[in-house]
């Protein structure tokens, strides 16, 4: 992805630190953090430096191989094994993230040299699989759509390209005229301050739409189709996405519009039967309770936007069932999302 027309990767690793994009400082900022150790880049994904699916995926292979590169020689085996434990307890839902960290261990118990190997191999296969999402995704994408689109799914929850915008990158740069409906997405507003401030980079003709408001489009006939990613996918074909992906589904049924997942296999994962096994993680509820952002001077605040007192619930991802999704964009073509599809899906890989 081009940011004032140099083109960088969301995250990469470089002499044992891992340098990310600090995506809680976006839009108003553009900004790297640098981690120095598997513990720093915990703390980035737990703290959401560094967010989405593909792109946390990308952070927890880094951490692995930080704390290979780190481990003391009389200890190794037994740092790996905690470090391990402390990656996958950052965050829970992201399937990338436990394929990524499973991958670069078993590496990492042959050497250092491996781990790294294996953490960089991974991260351009992520790029890799998100230009393929979109040459896929770009098939389905017709001249003058209007589409949807739910949180970040874009380069930046990936190391490049994304997953549900790649199509939009693709049929952008082929000439098609698209316009996007960024959903909000509240509470941390991924779509208002990351996809939108990709799509305006990218040139990509956009409005944010306040969260309540697809169903109310797609009732006009304002909206032709409906991208979002996905967290983790079920053997069933269920998909975990952000919270709100299903209130956009059920509308999308309703009103007869194609619903579409795009997501790299390494999301799904065939050890999870059904949606009702995927654990959906809870975050805290200063979330809800506050907003950040700046003035019209570029100063910093944090503000209570809703009634201090009052208790809150706050799932980060919600469940979207097998039967209300169109099709699975994935890096190896566009399936339908069932049992059968995905299960030849990771067969073919
Ligand atoms: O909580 P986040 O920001 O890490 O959420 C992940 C997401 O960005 C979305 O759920 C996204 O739609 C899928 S990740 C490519």
């Amino acid at each position: 992805m081009k940011v004032n027309n140099k083109h960088f990767r969301t995250i990469y690793f470089d002499k044992g630190k891992v340098h990310m994009i600090e995506q809680n400082a976006l839009p108003f900022e553009f900004s790297w953090f640098t981690s120095k150790s598997y513990k720093d880049t915990c703390m980035a994904i737990k703290t959401m430096i560094i967010r989405g699916a593909g792109a946390i995926g990308a952070a927890a292979g880094y951490a692995m191989a930080q704390a290979a590169h780190e481990a003391p020689s009389a200890d190794y085996n037994q740092y790996l094994v905690t470090a391990r434990h402390d990656i996958e307890a950052t965050r829970p839902t992201a399937q990338n993230l436990f394929y990524a960290t499973e991958k670069v261990f078993n590496e990492a118990l042959k050497g250092r040299a491996q781990a790294i190997a294996e953490a960089r191999r991974l991260a351009d296969e992520n790029a890799k699989e998100g230009k393929r999402i979109g040459e896929y995704g770009n098939t389905i994408v017709k001249n003058g759509m209007r589409i949807e689109t739910h949180c970040n799914a874009g380069w930046l929850a990936f190391v490049d390209y994304g997953s549900a915008l790649a199509p939009v990158y693709l049929a952008w740069d082929s000439g098609k005229a698209v316009f996007v409906y960024v959903d909000e997405t509240r509470p941390r507003s991924q779509g208002g301050r990351l996809t939108a401030w990709e799509l305006h980079n990218h040139g990509v003709p956009h409005a944010i739409l306040p969260d309540n408001a697809g169903a109310a489009l797609m009732s006009q006939g304002k909206i032709d189709m409906v991208i979002v990613g996905a967290d983790r996918i079920a053997a069933n074909g269920d998909v975990a996405n952000k919270i709100g992906t299903l209130e956009k589904a059920i509308a999308a049924k309703y009103y007869n519009l194609p619903f579409y997942v795009a997501a790299p296999c390494s999301t799904i994962d065939p050890n999870t039967k059904t949606g009702r096994d995927i654990v959906i993680e809870k975050r805290d509820a200063s979330e809800v309770m506050k907003q950040c952002g700046t003035d019209d001077k570029g100063n910093k605040h944090t503000i209570h936007v809703n009634h201090p007192a009052s208790g809150c619930v706050n799932p980060a991802f919600d469940v979207t069932p097998a039967t209300l999704i169109t099709g699975i964009i994935t890096d190896k073509g566009i399936i339908d999302a069932s049992e059968s599809a995905l299960s030849n899906l990771l067969v073919s890989k």
